[in-house]
């Protein structure tokens, strides 16, 4: 029963997550265009930088941004915050729910680094935590002062984030947690940043003073890391469906690659907003660094053999393999421990079921380490090979 539970306390927290966060990126979006998008003209209102029209749902918009603050405040304002706080919520729910929960699976790889499940949870809340402090005393140092020096400095924190955390968990673990690191910035740089800042410049403008423009400035800095930040982000949350992306030797490249990328396509869309000529050599930086992505994944699992590739693999050797370190969990009725059915419908009993599962297992366990999670079975280095020999010699 306990595995069923887990199985939908999962689905739903996932379902959540899902939610809260198109919320969040869907009106981070829309501000973004639209705040990119105002035009001045002649005869707008006092203290307005400028204005839009929109058009939506049978109606049209006039949107008018006062930049400091309109000469009266209205009774009822609007605030943005609870999509950042709902996802960074429901985001440590479904870490919790899965990784912490299931530690030995998820987050412990032995052949990285042997630990038990409470000392992967604290490296996880330390990366967290300290991550946080140290890209927010970057923003505060010197170096925040030039944006460009700052995205350069926080990118290379962000990387070696990246390659740290590779020495510390599972491949999965590894990339997830580069993911979570970067969401926690930025709902904090709305919790702690952009939201307080906002409170103190409408309290300072009720009290009848002058809003502080540091305040603003500040604020603005914070969302524009958030606005390059956010398809990097969504990469990385979904990047641990995708063994070739987390399971194999240069996945901590591969995140650098990636941030590079979403940023570049983000840029696109911003200068397109803002209504500047388009930019369209970022597509180009775009396609080349997929391409590089793509040629860093096929370089094998981390744990590679040094013997060379078996010739001719027969299907008896595959079939105790996998059967030795994969069917106690892929079995119509799974034996091991927490496992109530087998995982992803993926059944690895008999040679029927293997020989249909060629293509997965070749992903999964041959191209990279991603299976058997945490390598609980301990699979070796030279039985991937044969793995990867025997899905090789197949006819495609
Ligand atoms: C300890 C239990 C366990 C063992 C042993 C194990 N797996 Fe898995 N496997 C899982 C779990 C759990 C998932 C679901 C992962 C997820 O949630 O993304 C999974 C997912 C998969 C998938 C993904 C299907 C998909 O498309 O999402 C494949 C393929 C797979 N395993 C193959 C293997 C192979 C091959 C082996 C042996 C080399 C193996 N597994 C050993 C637990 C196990």
């Amino acid at each position: 029963m306990e595995p069923i539970v887990w199985e939908w306390v999962n689905f739903l927290v996932r379902w959540l997550h899902v939610i809260t966060a198109i919320a969040w990126i869907g009106s981070s979006f829309y501000f973004i265009h639209l705040d990119l998008s105002l035009r001045r003209r002649d005869g707008l209102p006092n203290g307005v930088a400028g204005e839009a029209w929109q058009v939506h749902g049978g109606g049209f918009y006039n949107m008018m941004k006062y930049t400091v603050a309109p000469p009266e405040l209205p009774e009822k304002l609007t605030w943005f915050k609870w999509e950042a706080y709902a996802t960074w919520l429901s985001g440590f729910c479904l870490l919790s729910v899965l990784y912490y929960h299931g530690a030995a699976l998820y987050m412990i790889d032995p052949a990285v680094l042997d630990i038990p499940w409470w000392g992967a949870v604290l490296l996880s809340l330390g990366a967290l935590g300290l991550g946080w402090h140290v890209y927010d005393r970057l923003c505060k140092s010197p170096l925040g002062k030039d944006d460009v020096k700052l995205a350069a400095a926080g990118f290379v924190f962000l990387v070696l984030v990246a390659w740290g955390l590779s020495h510390l968990f599972s491949g999965r673990a590894a990339m997830l947690h580069v993911g979570a690191l970067i969401g926690t910035m930025m709902s904090a740089n709305v919790f702690r940043i952009i939201i307080p800042n906002q409170t103190k410049a409408v309290a300072a403008m009720k009290a009848g003073q002058v809003p502080d423009p540091a305040l603003g400035k500040q604020a603005k800095q914070r969302s524009l890391h958030n606005n390059y930040l956010t398809l990097p982000v969504v990469f990385l949350m979904i990047s641990n469906h995708y063994p070739l992306a987390f399971g194999t030797r240069y996945s901590w490249v591969i995140v650098a690659v990636v941030l590079v990328v979403g940023a570049v396509i983000r840029h696109f869309f911003n200068s397109r907003h803002a209504g500047k000529p388009a930019p369209w050599w970022t597509w180009a930086v775009a396609a080349a660094g997929v391409a590089v992505i793509v040629g860093l994944s096929a370089a094998g699992a981390r744990t590679e053999s040094a013997a060379a590739a078996p010739a001719r693999v027969e299907f008896a050797q595959v079939e105790e393999v996998v059967l030795s370190r994969c069917s106690m969990c892929h079995a119509a009725q799974p034996v091991w421990e927490g496992i109530g059915v087998a995982p992803r419908g993926v059944t690895l009993d008999s040679a029927e079921a293997i020989g249909r599962h060629a293509p997965q297992i070749r992903v999964w366990a041959a191209l990279s380490d991603a299976m058997p999670p945490g390598n609980v079975t301990g699979i070796t280095p030279e039985e991937r090979r044969l793995l990867a020999a025997w899905t090789d010699q197949l006819p495609r």
